[in-house]
């Protein structure tokens, strides 16, 4: 039968980090200062960092109207890709806030942003790593999104 397996890293805190993916996500959980999220008071953050040395940052946005709310990383690649249509992603980081929930593990990428990732992956030049952690405590380095979603929906289902 077959199995899907994956490896991916894991480091006891930021400081086992390379300095490139210290600062992005350094950069991932300042952005959570910034996120709009007066009904789920759960605070995310996320950085992608370009090819060009830029890092583009978001956080989730949300909506008295609850569906209407968008997640941060969805918005971090927006922004990146929309200023920077044709640069390269090399990272992407994602953190988080919460008063409620103990913000000292990674938490990961809901279903619908695990999509949004796959496509903009698939428009990228070649894979990027995902850098999940939450305010504090350990941090999970997975190499790229389709780890998280295998037997993905993409273009390839569309094409003639
Ligand atoms: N959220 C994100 O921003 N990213 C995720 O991957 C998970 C969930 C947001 C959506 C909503 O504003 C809040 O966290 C609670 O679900």
């Amino acid at each position: 039968m077959p199995i899907f397996q994956f490896e991916y890293e894991e480091f006891q805190n930021l400081d086992e980090l390379n300095p490139s993916y210290q600062q992005l996500l350094t950069a991932a959980r300042n952005a959570c200062e910034h996120a709009h999220a007066p009904y789920s008071h759960f605070f995310v953050g996320s950085a992608v960092q370009l090819k060009n040395g830029r890092i583009v940052t978001g956080f989730n946005i949300e909506n008295a109207s609850y569906p209407v709310g968008i997640c941060a990383e969805r918005t971090a690649l927006a922004s990146a890709i929309a200023q920077f249509p044709d640069e390269q992603i090399l990272a992407l980081a994602i953190s988080y806030q919460s008063e409620i929930h103990p913000s000292d593990r990674p938490a990961f990428p809901c279903g619908m942003c695990r999509q949004f990732i796959s496509e903009c992956e698939d428009r990228n030049k070649g894979e990027f790593p995902l850098i999940l952690a939450g305010e504090k405590g350990p941090v999970v380095v997975v190499k790229t999104i389709k780890d998280l979603l295998p037997f993905y929906f993409g273009g390839k289902d569309l094409s003639k």
